[in-house]
């Protein structure tokens, strides 16, 4: 698979790192419209050609598929080209900043009839599927109660960048809806993955602090929201509480989910500094004792991606998915405003 990466910055390193291990991929070009971004990937990871627009490589057209790291508002006018285009794609998340322009992707994807997946790393977790395994056994039996979290730290650091990675992540004219669009995407998915059942209806408190004087740098207006808190319904009946913020001190990217079954406990850490699955089912439920469970590997979505584009088969996450987690982010915008209960539409 002959591959271009469109967006050479921060959280394209790790693609071309991953990439890099896989047999029978070559980072043949990258598209960034900041040079110097460009060059310093090229030092890094010796792409052979850069442009600075799209339209000139898919004017090249060496490649068969594109990795798209640009910034959230731009997943949707390149993804688009490049399906228009004839290549595979994969794209990280949000797929866009709502859920028509999701679908719009999803409907192009599919005319095209190219591979599409979604970046949606917590999947790269094992852990994350032995819990999901767990669940659908029925060793916790039905799921009555949930607690998920996606905490960082770095808003409370005043990490901002100038402009950065991180400034068009505070503002929604740039293109993000914070927190929630940014990493409430991961909990979401890591939630819902993990016990089986779609959010069906929600609340959602959403809160910008303040972070600047006049709550602006340049720009860059800091309006974007900073936490959140979801309380949702499962396809089930369970309830649960979703929530994330960028000002958890002490905690730079951690995510946690406890899962409550009429018949057991399964609760899952994800962090920097590794991760914990435990189970109490059981006899262990009388003495509330938690064991802890291992997990055998999992195919990262690079490596999926690159077995999907190999074989033809499309795997998963894919856009529809992207597009699903979509709406139900629209939904908590919406919620977060009006503070009324919503069903997400079936
Ligand atoms: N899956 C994950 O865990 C994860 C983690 C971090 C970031 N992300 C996602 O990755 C994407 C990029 O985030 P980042 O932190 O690398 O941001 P970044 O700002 O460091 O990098 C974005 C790059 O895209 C370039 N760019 C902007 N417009 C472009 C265009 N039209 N064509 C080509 N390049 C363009 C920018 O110049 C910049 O180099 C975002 O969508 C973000 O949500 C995902």
């Amino acid at each position: 698979m002959r591959l271009l990466v469109i967006g050479a910055g921060r959280m394209a390193a790790n693609h071309a790192k991953a990439f890099k291990d896989i047999e029978g991929v070559e980072l043949v070009g990258a598209v960034d419209p900041d040079p110097a971004n460009l060059a310093a990937y090229v030092e890094a990871f010796g792409v052979p050609r850069t442009f600075t627009k799209l339209e000139d490589a898919l004017d090249w057209g060496q490649f068969d598929a594109v990795d798209n790291i640009t910034p959230d508002a731009v997943h949707h006018p390149t993804t688009l080209a490049a399906l228009a285009a004839g290549k595979h794609v994969l794209c990280e998340k949000p797929l866009a900043p709502n859920h028509a322009l999701a679908m719009e992707m999803v409907v192009a994807a599919q005319a095209a009839g190219k591979i599409n997946m979604v970046n949606l790393t917590y999947r790269n977790v094992a852990e994350l599927h032995k819990a999901r395994d767990i669940t659908a056994s029925g060793a916790i039996g039905t799921v009555k109660h949930v607690e998920a979290s996606y905490l960082q730290h770095w808003v409370a650091l005043r990490d901002f960048g100038d402009p950065g990675p991180w400034l068009w992540r505070l503002s929604t004219g740039h293109g993000s809806n914070g927190t929630l669009g940014d990493i409430g995407i991961h909990i979401i998915d890591f939630t819902t993955f993990a016990i089986g059942q779609p959010i069906t209806s929600m609340n959602c408190r959403l809160q910008t602090f303040s972070k600047v004087p006049g709550d602006r740098i340049g720009e860059y207006v800091l309006d974007a929201n900073d936490s959140f808190i979801i309380s949702a319904e499962f396809g089930n009946g369970a309830i649960g509480t979703i929530h994330s913020s960028r000002w958890a001190s002490g905690h730079s990217n951690d995510q946690r989910l406890r899962v409550y079954g009429e018949k057991g406990g399964v609760e899952l850490s994800h962090g920097h500094w590794g991760t914990l699955l435990r189970v109490c089912i059981g006899a262990d439920v009388a003495t509330s004792t938690w064991r802890e469970v291992s997990a055998p590997p999992v195919r990262t979505n690079y490596q999926r991606f690159t077995d999907a584009v190999h074989s033809g088969v499309q795997e998963d996450p894919d856009f529809r998915h992207a597009a699903e987690l979509q709406r139900v982010l629209d939904l908590a915008l919406v919620a977060g405003r009006d503070r009324q209960e919503h069903q997400i539409p079936s």
